[in-house]
């Protein structure tokens, strides 16, 4: 399959004629577009459904996006930029670059044993990683992975006997903090996504047919059987553990009324730091801070949950006003480029998530593709911060940044 970027300024009616680069050689990609090129020419259909698609009509989506189009920067010169560099503190402990790997379900649709690959992608270069309470692999078996920064991301469902002994094994296994998604409850309603199944929530006949057509995803995905979810199986009914069955069982089991309640309780049990996310309005940011969490990363689930929603970009500089300068404020949501990271870190962010960007790594070419997603936004922040005339993550203010509706109209 070809990816012709069409549109470019560079291109008169496509031409010179462009493509990504979606073969095997890590040596050869440029940027996250090329693994998720290679993603697109990989997975089966209903694979990248769930993986790309949003909510209802997907505007939540496309405002993650277009969220970071609206920041220019306004590039210094004259400034002495030859040691710089992209680390920050994350709880106090020294991480490659401003962010974690995002807590993302179903991995084991991607690839067999997707979680450990994507834990040992962020422990080589030195990110935490964020494990789901719907992920794939036993969360013993990614503590294993040398030198991870292993996190917890809780789904709160059934009775507090689960999310109990979630923690009590989150812990056990050296989970360094907890994030409780607080967005959720209500299972958003992905059209797209939903479209690959029918009404009893079977794959359609052309979704199988389709996943035909990709041999290769099969023999290193499906091959040993569908993923489970080893995590949270015996909490599930004997009759509900199939992979479809499953997921849908726990969405329904998530109680409507989550609280303010219920992070208390939470925050009484488990004494490592703990992150609320999902967050987005001033009031909830207003509330998290006096609530006696760590801290708060704002998002909107990737486009996945509210459908015309803000982005979390947007309501960034306000969120830091609110918290005020020493309180953890992550953000999630449209990472795909250095430059990103950077508006994100310059609007008042201490760091970000990154879900699909790394999710395209792993789709492509496993925790090596992980990795390379990684040194990918590192690579272009070093030489993004070059551009800018900016030497160190700390010298990111929002006067090096201009929003497009703040530009000097053209003549
Ligand atoms: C395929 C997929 C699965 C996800 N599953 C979870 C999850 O299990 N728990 C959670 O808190 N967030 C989940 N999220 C949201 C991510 O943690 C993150 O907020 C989002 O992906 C950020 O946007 P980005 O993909 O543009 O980086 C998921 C996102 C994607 C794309």
């Amino acid at each position: 399959m070809a990816f012709v970027e069409t549109g470019s300024v560079a291109q008169m009616n496509r031409s010179p004629k462009r493509r990504y680069y979606t073969g095997r050689r890590l040596s050869r990609v440029e940027s996250i577009d090329d693994l998720r090129a290679r993603t697109h020419r990989l997975m089966p259909r209903f694979v990248l459904e769930y993986l790309e698609g949003g909510s209802g009509e997907e505007a939540t989506l496309q405002r993650e996006r277009t969220a970071f189009s609206e920041w220019r920067f306004v590039p210094r010169t004259l400034i002495d930029v030859s040691d710089r560099h992209t680390r920050r503190a994350l709880l106090g402990r020294d991480a490659q670059l401003p962010l974690a790997i995002a807590p993302t379900g179903l991995n084991g649709l991607f690839m067999r044993h997707a979680d450990t690959a994507i834990a040992r992608g962020a422990a080589r270069f030195g990110v935490p990683f964020i494990q789901s309470t719907m992920s794939n692999d036993a969360m013993e078996r990614v503590a294993e992975v040398p030198d991870l920064r292993h996190w917890w991301q809780l789904y709160v469902f059934g009775g507090d006997e689960i999310w109990q002994e979630l923690l009590r094994r989150a812990d056990a296994c050296g989970c360094e903090a907890l994030v409780l998604t607080t967005n959720t409850q209500v299972f958003g309603d992905r059209e797209w996504d939903n479209r690959t199944r029918t009404a009893g929530s079977r794959p359609t006949l052309a979704t199988t047919l389709d996943a035909a057509r990709y041999p290769r995803w099969f023999a290193t995905t499906l091959n040993h059987g569908m993923p489970d979810f080893p995590n949270v199986i015996d909490f599930i009914p004997k009759d509900k553990r199939g992979f479809f069955d499953a997921s849908f069982w726990i969405r329904e089991q998530m109680p409507k009324s989550l609280s303010w309640d219920n992070v208390a309780k939470i925050r009484d049990r488990w004494k490592k730091p703990f992150f609320l996310k999902g967050l987005m309005n001033p009031e909830d940011i207003r509330k998290a801070r006096d609530s006696g969490v760590d801290g708060v990363i704002l998002g909107t689930h990737g486009g996945r949950q509210m459908d015309w929603s803000a982005s979390a970009l947007d309501v960034l500089p306000q969120a830091r006003e609110i918290v005020g300068d020493d309180f953890p404020l992550y953000m999630s949501g449209g990472i795909r480029h250095g430059t990103d990271i950077m508006k994100a870190l310059a609007l008042g962010a201490d760091a970000v998530l990154t879900g699909r960007a790394t999710l395209y790594g792993l789709c492509a070419n496993g925790s090596g593709g992980v990795h390379k997603a990684l040194t990918i936004l590192q690579n272009e922040m070093m030489n993004e911060m070059a551009q800018a005339g900016v030497p160190s993550l700390d010298a990111l203010s929002p006067d090096i940044l201009i929003r497009r509706d703040a530009m000097p109209e053209a003549p």
